[in-house]
């Protein structure tokens, strides 16, 4: 297939020395990793059709990637695939009526910027906004830091443009606001992880830009009493746009990776993060619900621009930080919120008894229930500590993957939270999207 893939593209642009494929190779997290036949980097919807045409009378399967900071190597070759990177579709239109079309492989911070110079902000963020891509935040359903107020990736999405395994474009671009014309394609696309077709360009929905901002960081004296605050935060706050919650494990590892001093005078037992934006400071209304919030300890809070990056470090910093200190599992689960707290006492003795002196850091996006379950120190015994986290999950009603995806990571541990029925009415849409499984094989569905 080379040849015909760099009559596409170019020579420039289909890579095959090791030494220029390695980065497309291994994913973020350096846990998986993979061979590929060929990385192949088109620049238009067409290069990609036709790319995926050649794959397919070729026979040789294609795995998909965007930015490559996914966390469950759903975007990393198994092993001889074409590679597809859809790095250079970075075109971004103009912003019409609240709404933009961005080229699959525009990053979120390139989005952030276009938007914010034009008086808009866009609903996703997260910590990897300088690589992630559009495409692949649409392709994982991303979450991040601000569902509460704006909801995941698929609520950002007015229109879609993908490439099918037979090469065809399917495109819904007018950016209607209501469609009732049947199956919702564009929502289908949102979360399939490359598996049912290549994400070349998007229609997005913007939000006017809140300029005020104000940032606090809470000690609360246990996890329940942070669940308890949520109430109380989402209520009294209309302004609330972030709550996230850290412990101390992982604030002991980001100071010691990023060198940051400590927060508080002393060590608590839970912390929660919390941002407010608005037209008006939100200053005040932030300060007077804080005061009254119940299992409280201690509060520090951001009144300009770097302190609240500051207190932002101590949770953004997590991710990196853990990955300094080894290769951990990373786990990414749901709970309901009222199990959050048991969740949480109960996950540690299960992680110890799989893998005694295993590691778990634990932190994430509470009002969502979704806690980032990470294990460092667990030697060979990965399967087992996984299972243990996921059989307890399920157990519980929660969901094994709330906003990383499936992945490969994830594929043997699907059955515990979807049905047998729900996994045949995916096998059967992957089926009839993709008869020969051509794109991402191994993703999802096994
Ligand atoms: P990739 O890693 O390249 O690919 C991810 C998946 O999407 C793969 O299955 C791939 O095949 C598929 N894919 C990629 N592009 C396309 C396309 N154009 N068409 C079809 N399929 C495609 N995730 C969250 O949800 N919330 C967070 O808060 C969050 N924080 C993070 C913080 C850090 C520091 C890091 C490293 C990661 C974080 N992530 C988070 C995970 C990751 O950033 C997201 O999953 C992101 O959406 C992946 O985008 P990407 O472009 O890097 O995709
Ligand atoms: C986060 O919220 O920071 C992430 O989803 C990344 C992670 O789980 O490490
Ligand atoms: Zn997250």
């Amino acid at each position: 297939v080379i040849p015909d893939l760099q009559a596409i593209v170019g020579d420039e642009h289909v890579l095959v020395d090791p030494d220029l494929k390695a980065s497309y190779e291994t994913d973020w997290t350096g846990r998986f990793t993979g061979t590929a036949l060929a990385v192949v980097r088109p620049r238009t919807t067409e290069e990609v059709a036709a790319v995926l045409l050649v794959c397919a009378s070729a026979g040789a399967k294609v795995m998909v990637q965007g930015g490559n900071t996914g966390l469950v190597g759903g975007g990393v070759p198994a092993g001889g695939e074409v590679l597809v990177s859809l790095a250079r579709l970075t075109d971004i239109g103009p912003i019409e009526a609240g709404q933009v079309t961005v080229g699959a492989g525009v990053t979120l911070a390139a989005l952030q910027a276009k938007a914010l110079a034009e008086g808009f902000d866009f609903g996703v963020d997260l910590a990897a906004r300088d690589s992630c891509t559009i495409g692949g935040m649409i392709a994982t359903n991303a979450g991040g830091i601000r569902v509460l107020r704006y909801g995941s990736m698929r609520r950002q999405l007015v229109g879609i443009e993908a490439v099918l395994a037979d090469g065809s474009v399917l495109s819904r671009m007018p950016g209607l606001d209501k469609d009732g014309t049947g199956y919702d394609l564009v929502g289908l696309l949102a979360g399939s992880e490359g598996t049912l077709g290549v994400i070349t360009q998007a229609r997005l929905r913007l939000w006017p830009r809140l300029t005020q901002r104000a940032v606090a960081l809470l000690a609360a004296e246990s996890v329940e009493a942070i669940v308890e605050m949520l109430p109380a935060l989402r209520g009294g706050l209309p302004s609330l746009a972030a709550v996230e919650f850290f412990l101390p494990p992982g604030l002991g590892l980001v100071r010691k990776h990023a060198g940051l001093p400590a927060p508080f005078s002393a060590e608590h037992p839970a912390y929660l993060l919390v941002e407010c934006t608005d037209r008006v400071d939100p200053l005040d209304q932030l300060a007077a619900v804080v005061e009254e919030l119940p299992g409280l300890v201690d509060a520090t809070v951001a009144t300009d621009a770097a302190g609240q990056r500051a207190l932002w470090g101590y949770r953004e910093k997590h991710t990196e930080s853990i990955s300094a200190e080894g290769v951990p599992i990373k786990l990414d689960v749901s709970l309901p919120l009222t199990l959050l707290a048991s969740f949480i006492a109960q996950v540690g003795p299960k992680i110890e008894a799989a893998c005694p002196g295993a590691r778990p850091i634990m932190f994430g996006h509470v009002n969502e229930g979704n806690v980032h379950v990470n294990i460092l120190d667990t030697g060979s015994l990965h399967d087992e500590v996984t299972d243990a986290v996921l059989q307890l999950v399920a157990s519980l009603d929660g969901s094994i993957s709330s906003e990383h995806g499936v992945g490969r990571a994830k594929v043997p541990w699907l059955g515990l939270t979807r049905s047998p029925v729900e996994i045949a009415a995916m096998r059967a849409v992957k089926n009839a999207l993709d008869p020969t499984g051509l794109l991402n094989p191994g993703v999802i569905l096994g």
